[in-house]
């Protein structure tokens, strides 16, 4: 019985050198260790030893299979290693899924959005596809007026267009009457507009807050506080006076260039400065088109060009990037 097992192990062994691919493997777990298999067939003859031989084959018997079971899983490690199974090659570095990450305008929008949290607003919304009364109408921008002009339209059928700002949010919010407002609402706007600084599609974050009591050092304490946290107290800023037709008095804020440091380049006409929004005491004359009593309530509105910003904070030199899905440019503020 031991030369059996011995003939055993020599077979096994030189089989198990042949395997070549890991479906090899078990078909030889089954022919050597299976329950019809040669080892077992072996030991069905220990009942004709004698009692003292018993346990001496009993414990080579026992190494023999623990000596299969290991070569066998060793073998079959191995294999899955080198071999190709159906023309993959398992030995090539796996191709790990790409990671996706946050576009920055959005994680810019976030980050404003923490900040006018934190000053107590909320965020509001309204529809891309606006109608012409609360894009300009309500806005105290009649047809024909000239202001009209300032923004270039995409338009649907009559009466119906591509908002070209978020301010008609504050016309939306407004008109649900309650009092007081302070909202601001991020969203995209469109104008038929293309160089370094504009685009056709940009976002803009509007704000609003009416209020008993709101005047324009409260404009003015909002937008400093928020340009502060955002770009840290020693940036340059000036506020321009302006003119929007549903704010009175109005004024632009720009920043100092961050592409130049003020000295004048492509980015910011040869300025040095950089416009990032629009502001203004809200006019009486929209207040009428919302049903809101203007000798009751006072407020200030402001619209924020947030392409504007990420350009200014990352120093990215023209705004087409953000839109061309280029992911070297993206993976860098992934
Ligand atoms: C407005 O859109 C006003 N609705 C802002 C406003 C709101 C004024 C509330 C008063 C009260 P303006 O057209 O200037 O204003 O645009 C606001 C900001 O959007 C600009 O300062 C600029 O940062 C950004 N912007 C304007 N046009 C483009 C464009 N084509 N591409 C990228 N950013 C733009
Ligand atoms: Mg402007």
């Amino acid at each position: 019985m031991e030369k059996q097992l011995e003939a055993l192990k020599q077979t096994f062994c030189e089989e198990l050198g042949h395997a070549r691919k890991v479906d090899d493997i078990e078909p030889m777990r089954v022919k050597y260790l299976g329950r019809k298999g040669a080892l077992t067939s072996i030991l069905r003859q220990m009942g004709t030893l004698s009692p003292e031989e018993r346990p001496r084959m009993g414990a080579l018997s026992n190494a023999l299979k623990t000596f299969m079971e290991d070569a066998l899983a060793k073998k079959s490690e191995e294999l899955m290693r080198t071999s190709k199974v159906s023309g993959i090659d398992v030995t090539l570095p796996g191709r790990a899924p790409r990671r996706g990450g946050i576009h920055i305008i959005n994680q810019v929008i976030r980050e404003l959005e923490d900040i006018f949290l934190g000053l107590g607003f909320t965020v509001a919304s309204g529809p891309e596809v606006e109608d012409d009364y609360h894009n300009f109408q309500a806005l105290n921008i009649p047809e024909h007026h000239p202001a009209r002009d300032m923004q270039d339209t995409f338009y649907f059928q009559q009466g119906i267009l591509l908002r070209t700002h978020t301010s008609p949010v504050q016309v939306r919010v407004m008109e649900k009457g309650v009092l007081p407002v302070r909202i601001i609402a991020p969203g995209k706007v469109y104008r038929c507009d293309s160089d370094v600084s504009h685009t056709p599609m940009f976002h803009q974050i509007e704000g609003l807050w009416v209020e008993e009591g709101i005047t324009f050092v409260h404009l003015k304490g909002v937008l400093y506080e928020f340009i502060h946290r955002l770009f840290g107290k020693d940036v340059p800023l000036r506020f321009r006076p302006s003119f929007f037709s549903f704010t009175e008095p109005s004024a632009e804020v720009d920043i100092g260039c961050i592409m130049c440091k003020g000295k004048g380049c492509r980015v910011c006409k040869n300025s040095g400065w950089m416009e990032i929004l629009g502001c203004g005491m809200v006019d009486p004359e929209v207040y009428k088109y919302v049903n809101i009593d203007p000798e009751k309530v006072t407020g200030f509105a402001f619209g924020l060009g947030i392409e504007r910003i990420a350009m200014l904070k990352y120093g990215i030199g023209d705004i087409r990037m953000f839109f061309e899905n280029d992911l070297r440019f993206l993976e860098q503020f992934a």
